[in-house]
C-alpha cells in the first residue's frame, strides 16, 4: 500500500512547473508528494513555493527544503497535490479524516489544478459506502447544536476523539470535528449545501467538482483519471 501511494505521489508531482506555486496536501499520502517534490525541485533547479495545508504539510516542507507562502502572497495556486479518503467515479471526494479539511478546501478551491493521489482502496462507487464518515469542521461552541441538526438531515454523528490527547480532536484553526455517517450518499452536492448551511459548521469535507484529477495506485502502476471542469 505504502508503495502505491509513493507511485501516485511521484506521478503527480510532474505536474509542478518551475516558478509554479504549489498547495501541498496533508495526509500520508501526500506527505510523499512533499518529498518527491523536494527532491524534484533540488534536482532540477526548479524555483516553487509550497501553500501547505496543515501544520503537518509546514513541517514537511520546511523538512524537505521547499519554501513556503501564503494565500495572503499568493491566492491563486497553480497546482494542489493532496490525498482523499474516498474518490467516486466523478471525482468527487471525502476528505478529512486528518482533520485538514477547512484548510485543505479553501486551498483547492484558489488551485488552477487539483491533483488527487491515493491507493486503489480509496476509489468508491458512490460516497458514504462502507459506512464512511463525512468530517465536519465545527466551531467548538456550536457543537451540541450542530450535531443535532445533522442527525435531523440523517447523520449519525459522533465528535471525534483526539489520539495522544484527552478529549476532543483540535482541528489547525481551533475547531472541532464531527463525523457524520448518513450511509451510501446519493445526492452529494445537496448534502454538502444542507451541511454548509448549518450555524457553527465551518467546514465539510465533501469536495465536489474541485479535482481535475487523480492518479490512483496499484500493485501494477498508476492509473490517471482525469475529469473536466467547468468553472
Ligand atoms: C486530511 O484531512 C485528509 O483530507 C487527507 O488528505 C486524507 O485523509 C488522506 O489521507 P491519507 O493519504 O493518509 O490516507
Amino acid at each position: 500500500m505504502e508503495a502505491a501511494k509513493k507511485k501516485a505521489a511521484y506521478a503527480a508531482v510532474q505536474h509542478v512547473k518551475d516558478g509554479f506555486i504549489v498547495g501541498l496536501g496533508s495526509g500520508s499520502t501526500a506527505a510523499y508528494a512533499i518529498e518527491a517534490l523536494g527532491e524534484r525541485a533540488k534536482r532540477e533547479h526548479l524555483s516553487v513555493l509550497g501553500i501547505p495545508t496543515s501544520y503537518q504539510a509546514f513541517l514537511l516542507a520546511v523538512k524537505h527544503g521547499i519554501p513556503v507562502t501564503t494565500l495572503e502572497e499568493h491566492p491563486v495556486v497553480d497546482v494542489t497535490i493532496d490525498g482523499a479518503d474516498q474518490i467516486d467515479p466523478k471525482l468527487n471526494l471525502i476528505k478529512g479524516m486528518g482533520a485538514a479539511l477547512a484548510r485543505e478546501k479553501i486551498v483547492a478551491s484558489a488551485s488552477k489544478q487539483n491533483i488527487i493521489i491515493a491507493d486503489e482502496h480509496k476509489k468508491v462507487a458512490a460516497l458514504g459506502e462502507n459506512g464512511h464518515p463525512v468530517p465536519v469542521e465545527v466551531l467548538p461552541f456550536a457543537i451540541a447544536v450542530v450535531q443535532r441538526r445533522i442527525e435531523a438531515v440523517g447523520g449519525k454523528t459522533v465528535l471525534r476523539e483526539g489520539k495522544g490527547k484527552l478529549g476532543p480532536v483540535i482541528t489547525d484553526n481551533g475547531n472541532a470535528v464531527i463525523d457524520a455517517v448518513f450511509g451510501v450518499i446519493d445526492d452529494a452536492a445537496e448534502l454538502e449545501r444542507k451541511l454548509k448551511m448549518i450555524p457553527g459548521v465551518v467546514e465539510t469535507g465533501l469536495f465536489i467538482r474541485l479535482a481535475n484529477a487523480a492518479y490512483i495506485g496499484t500493485v501494477s502502476g498508476v492509473e490517471k483519471i482525469e475529469r473536466k471542469i467547468l468553472r
